[in-house]
């Protein structure tokens, strides 16, 4: 498996994987990535394996919040429980270090176990917590807007 930038040629299939992971995850307008892959190329990654793309994070920093924020995240369902999201997630987080933040925040869908444990985990290894910090609600779904302090 290899990490990489996301790049303008890696939208289709992006779109398409994120397709994939509703109701969790929707793809936008292929702009919208256009942007990831044009500005924000050190925080949003594809993972290949072989030559297909098996996973996708999205990622941007916040000079406002002094923090990266966690839009979203996606992998194949045939990859999952690999840990290949945990490897995407540790990417952000290196990234926000290397770059003087020490926090990441993100919303997880109430209903989303899985999200919900792999942030857990990732607090935990990273010698943080997972904070509730406020919720955005829309038609039927509530997201619960949380924040993981690691240390530097
Ligand atoms: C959530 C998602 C990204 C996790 O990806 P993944 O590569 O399978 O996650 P990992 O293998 O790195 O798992 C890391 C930890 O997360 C937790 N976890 C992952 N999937 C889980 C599941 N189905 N149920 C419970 N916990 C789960 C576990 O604690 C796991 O650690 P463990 O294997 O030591 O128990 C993936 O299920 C997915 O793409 N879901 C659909 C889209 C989505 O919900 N995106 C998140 C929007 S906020």
């Amino acid at each position: 498996m290899k990490v990489m930038s996301l790049k303008k040629d890696n939208i289709p299939a992006v779109m398409d994987l994120l397709s994939k992971g509703k109701p969790y995850v929707v793809p936008h307008h292929d702009y919208v990535y256009w942007i990831m892959a044009e500005y924000f190329p050190l925080s949003n990654y594809v993972v290949f394996n072989e030559n297909k793309i098996i996973g996708f994070i999205c990622a941007l920093p916040s000079i406002d919040k002094q923090c990266y924020f966690i839009w979203q995240i996606v992998i194949d369902a045939d990859y999952r429980g690999k840990k290949v999201a945990t490897i995407l997630v540790k990417r952000i987080i290196d990234e926000a270090k290397h770059n003087g933040f020490n926090k990441l925040e993100l919303t997880i869908n109430c209903d989303n176990n899985a999200s919900y444990k792999l942030f857990e985990q990732t607090a935990y290894k990273h010698k943080g917590s997972l904070k509730n910090i406020g919720e955005y609600t829309y038609e039927n779904s509530n997201e619960i807007a949380y924040s993981i302090e690691f240390c530097s």
